[in-house]
């Protein structure tokens, strides 16, 4: 049975990644610090996300596997030693949380998953207890609340969450401010050219009057939902990809002008900028741009790749040094 519990003043006091100002409005539900979600989006969104939480497990994973899907991810093995020890990480939008719960395995950051649908962080906190991971708090609020301290974390990721909000520039606007000066910032959005295989697919869905003849066909064509996934997750994916009620999307030039407006220094991109077809280790990341021709051929590349279904486009920033006086 779930109790909500407001908070001591001994916890409040420990709420250092939560803005002052907003602390007393949370309360504590069965390991999952919690606010109301009243923006009208936020709340479709995550109505939307109660049915079919994202990206849901397959039923068998534990921390191993976790740890192991990580080691197996050339960007994320990657970001997860670049990252080291001793840090600071939100997830915004975590969903099921299984990003954070596998960036916390084996290390001593603190990492905060946050979201407003609670029936994913609710699978979220569920596997952490079973896998005995104590370094993930898990906080069930919206990203456009603002709720968290400015300049306080080391890594702000936020990924497939931003093309599903009422703005997503605005989102970055809040988030970006959440990052230390130098620390990092990275960003996964829906492309505009790479996600044309979704489109089209979508739009034979519809065309089919989202009959279940329709999503039968539409399952054939999609490679994600041809393998062999758990009906849970095949679920999570048909509804994300098929019948969510809000998603835009982008392009790379869209990123670099977010990140030169709010004060944050492009790295580099995957699909990468420039021709380069070789993934650069994050440290070697020198914020190449490349040109109009180059980002364009990247993201014409990503309608071929096998890797890029859904055509999610992920893009890492350094937050530069603000001046204060
Ligand atoms: C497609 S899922 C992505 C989950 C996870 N980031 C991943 O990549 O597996 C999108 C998530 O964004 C969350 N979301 C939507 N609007 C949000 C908002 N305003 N603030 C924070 N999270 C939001 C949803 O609840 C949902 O869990």
């Amino acid at each position: 049975m779930s109790h909500q519990t407001a908070l001591s003043i001994l916890e409040l006091f420990f709420l250092e990644y939560i803005k002052k100002e907003y602390r007393s409005k949370l309360c504590w539900e069965d390991g999952i610090l919690r606010d109301d979600i009243t923006q009208h989006t936020t709340r479709e969104v995550a109505d939307f996300y109660q049915t079919s939480p994202f990206p849901n497990y397959q039923g068998f994973e534990n921390k191993a596997s976790l740890t192991r899907v990580i080691f197996e991810n050339q960007f994320l093995n990657d970001l997860k030693n670049h990252i080291g020890l001793n840090k600071k990480i939100v997830e915004v939008g975590s969903g099921t949380s299984q990003l954070s719960l596998a960036l916390a395995t084996g290390t001593n950051n603190f990492v905060l998953a946050m979201d407003p649908t609670i029936h994913s962080l609710k699978i979220g906190r569920d596997f952490a207890r079973k896998n005995n991971i104590n370094n993930v708090v898990f906080l069930n609020a919206d990203l456009f609340a603002d709720p968290i301290e400015n300049g306080f974390f080391d890594v702000v990721w936020c990924s497939g969450v931003l093309h599903h909000t009422s703005d997503p520039e605005k989102g970055f606007e809040i988030i970006s401010e959440w990052v230390i000066d130098d620390g990092l910032i990275i960003i996964g959005l829906y492309n505009s050219f790479g996600r044309l295989r979704t489109n089209i697919r979508q739009i034979i869905f519809r065309l089919f009057g989202k009959s279940n003849f329709a999503k039968r066909i539409v399952s054939k064509m999609d490679p994600y939902l041809r393998r062999e996934l758990s009906a849970e997750k095949k679920q999570a994916w048909w509804r994300d990809q098929y019948e969510h009620p809000i998603e835009t999307k982008f392009t790379i030039e869209d990123v670099m002008r977010w990140f030169d407006q709010n004060n944050v220094e492009f790295l580099g991109s995957i699909p990468c900028a420039t021709f380069e077809s070789d993934l650069k280790s994050i440290k070697d990341m020198r914020g190449d741009r490349g040109t109009y021709v180059t980002r364009l051929y990247a993201q014409l590349g990503m309608v071929f790749s096998t890797s890029a279904e859904g055509g999610l486009f992920i893009t890492i920033g350094q937050k530069k040094k603000q001046r204060r006086n």
